[in-house]
C-alpha cells in the first residue's frame, strides 16, 4: 500500500509532536515540514532528515494528499482554506478557526470526499468511554463543574484563555451530554495581558441543568476536572492524574461509599492521527468533524460576547 503524503504546517511547541505521530503510523509518510522560522525550520531538519522543509505551503502543494495544521489559531482559517481549494485532507488543530465568520466562509468549501478533521483532543481521554453508561443514566438536572486551571507558563497569550483552554471544556460538555443550550453569562479577568487569563462561564440548558466552565492561566494551581452532581450522586474527573471517584446512591462496598479508579493514560495525538488516516481511507468515521470544531468556534463567539458586553446570550 502506498503512503499517503502528509505535511505538518507548523514545527513549533506542539508540532513537533504531531511529526513524530505522522512517523509513528503505518499509513502516513511525512513529506513536508512548512515552517518560516529558521531557528525551527533548523531543528525540523535535524530531527526529520528524510522530509521535505519548507517556508510556504505552496512550495509542496501538488506533492501531498493531506496538511496538518499546528500554526498559531490566526492563521488556521487562510491555511484551511489554501488546503481545501487544493483538494487536500485536512488535519487542523483547535481551535478550528478565530471566530465564526471564518467558520461560514469556510463551510461552502467542504469536499463530501475528503476528511476534515479538527484536533479536540481531549475527547481521547479513555475515562469518557468508561463513564458514558453513568453519564447517560442521568434524570433530571445535573450541575456541571468544570475546572481547568495553571500557574502563568507564558504560552498562547496571543488568544484569550477561552479560545486556548475554555474549548477543550466547552467540547466535553457537548461531548458528552446532549443537551440543549439555553443561556450563557461570562465572568472574566485580564490579569496579565490584555486578552481574558481567568474566565467563568455559566451555560444553562432547556432541562434545568447548568454547566460551570472555569479556565484560568494565572492561578496558583494546576487542576483539570469535571464534577457531575445529579440525583444518582456524584462524579469526579481528574483528568491531570487520570481519575475517576463515584459516590453513587446504592449501598457502601467494603464500607466505602466512594469508589475511587484510575484509567489507562493514553497517547491523545497517536489516536487522532490513526482516526485521521483511516477515516481518509474509508475505514472509520471522523472523531472531531468541521461541524463539531465549529459548533465550539460559535460558543467561543458566544462567552466573548457576554464578557464584552457583560449580558447574558439567549439561545
Ligand atoms: N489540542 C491541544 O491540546 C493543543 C495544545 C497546544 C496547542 N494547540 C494548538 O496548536 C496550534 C499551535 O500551537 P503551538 O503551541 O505549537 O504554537 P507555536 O507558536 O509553538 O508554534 C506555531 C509554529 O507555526 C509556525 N508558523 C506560523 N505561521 C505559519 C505558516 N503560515 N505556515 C507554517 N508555519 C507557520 C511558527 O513559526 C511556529 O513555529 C494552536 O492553534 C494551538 O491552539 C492544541
Amino acid at each position: 500500500m502506498s503512503k499517503l503524503n502528509i505535511a505538518v504546517l507548523g514545527y513549533g511547541h506542539l508540532g513537533k509532536w504531531h511529526c513524530q505521530k505522522v512517523e509513528a503510523c503505518d499509513e502516513s509518510n511525512l513529506f513536508a515540514i512548512v515552517e518560516p522560522f529558521e531557528a525551527n525550520k533548523k531543528i525540523a531538519k535535524e530531527n526529520h532528515p528524510n522530509a521535505k522543509i519548507v517556508d510556504d505551503i505552496n512550495e509542496v502543494i501538488n506533492d501531498i494528499d493531506a496538511g496538518v495544521i499546528v500554526t498559531p489559531t490566526s492563521t488556521h482559517f487562510e491555511l484551511s482554506k489554501y488546503l481545501l481549494e487544493n483538494n487536500k485532507h485536512i488535519f487542523c488543530e483547535k481551535p478550528l478557526c478565530s471566530n465564526m465568520e471564518q467558520v461560514n466562509e469556510l463551510k461552502p468549501l467542504i469536499k463530501k470526499d475528503k476528511v476534515f478533521q479538527v484536533g479536540h483532543s481531549e475527547r481521547c481521554h479513555k475515562v469518557w468511554d468508561l463513564l458514558s453508561a453513568d453519564f447517560n443514566a442521568i434524570e433530571g438536572a445535573a450541575l456541571l463543574d468544570l475546572n481547568r486551571v495553571a500557574e502563568f507558563k507564558g504560552r498562547a497569550t496571543d488568544v484569550d484563555v477561552v479560545q486556548d483552554l475554555m474549548i477543550h471544556d466547552l467540547d466535553l460538555v457537548f461531548y458528552n451530554f446532549k443537551k440543549e443550550l439555553v443561556k450563557i453569562k461570562a465572568f472574566g479577568h485580564k490579569i496579565r495581558t490584555d486578552k481574558w487569563d481567568h474566565v467563568t462561564a455559566i451555560l444553562e440548558f432547556s432541562d434545568g441543568s447548568m454547566a460551570k466552565v472555569t479556565s484560568g492561566r494565572n492561578h496558583v494551581k494546576e487542576i483539570r476536572s469535571m464534577e457531575v452532581m445529579s440525583d444518582n450522586g456524584c462524579i469526579y474527573v481528574d483528568l491531570f492524574e487520570n481519575s475517576y471517584s463515584i459516590g453513587s446512591k446504592g449501598e457502601a462496598i467494603d464500607g466505602e461509599f466512594v469508589k475511587k479508579q484510575s484509567y489507562e493514560k493514553r497517547d491523545h495525538l497517536l489516536i487522532e492521527h490513526q482516526n485521521f488516516y483511516q477515516t481518509i481511507l474509508g475505514k472509520q468515521d471522523v472523531m472531531v468533524s468541521f461541524d463539531d470544531g465549529a459548533k465550539i468556534v460559535g460558543l467561543i463567539d458566544n462567552v466573548l460576547e457576554s464578557l464584552e458586553t457583560n449580558k447574558e446570550i439567549l439561545f
